[in-house]
């Protein structure tokens, strides 16, 4: 009986071990935090485009411009080496120029997003395309780069 808590206590070691719990300190952690703060933000934008959530236009505004900020944050996150429990393909490191070109891509179409919300009335039908063309530049370079 004595044992019981040692052995208890290295059971959840082992469980520590086992899992791979993700560091948010590391470089992977921080751009998973970024990846995902990208993805919520993009989600209330196309809910408000697709009536899941009413059109706000202050709101719109300020979320595209949070997008753009965000979409300039995780390339430096990326190491000089994959790690293992990264779900990106090996091709961002072997194709870089590739990878930093849509990277770049993304980045103009979240500053061309802002720019249609420059001007009032902001309307749903007004940002509706540069908005699509966001969503498009995030599949394109999953679908070259990221491991699902
Ligand atoms: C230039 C390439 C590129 C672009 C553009 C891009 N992503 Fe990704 N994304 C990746 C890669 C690679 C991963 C795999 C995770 C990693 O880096 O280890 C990823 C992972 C993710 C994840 C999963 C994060 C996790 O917790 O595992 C989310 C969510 C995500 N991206 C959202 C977005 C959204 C939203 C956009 C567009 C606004 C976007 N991404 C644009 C390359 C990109």
């Amino acid at each position: 009986m004595k044992l019981l808590p040692l052995s208890l206590s290295l059971i959840a070691i082992f469980a520590l071990v086992g899992c791979d719990r993700i560091d948010p300190d590391s470089p992977l952690g921080k751009r998973k935090a970024i990846y995902q703060q990208m993805l919520d933000t993009k989600e209330d934008l196309g809910g408000m485009l697709r009536g899941r959530l009413a059109f706000d236009p202050q709101g719109f505004v300020d979320g595209a411009a949070r997008l753009d900020e965000l979409s300039r944050q995780p390339w430096q996150y990326y190491p000089e080496a994959k790690e293992e429990q990264s779900d990106a393909r090996e091709d961002v490191w072997q194709q870089q120029e590739r990878f930093n070109q849509m990277a770049r891509e993304l980045e103009a179409r979240t500053a061309a997003l802002v720019a249609t919300t420059a001007q009032a009335p902001v309307t749903a039908a007004g940002v509706e395309s540069a908005f699509q063309r966001v969503e498009d530049a995030c599949e394109a370079c999953h679908k070259e780069f990221r491991a699902y």
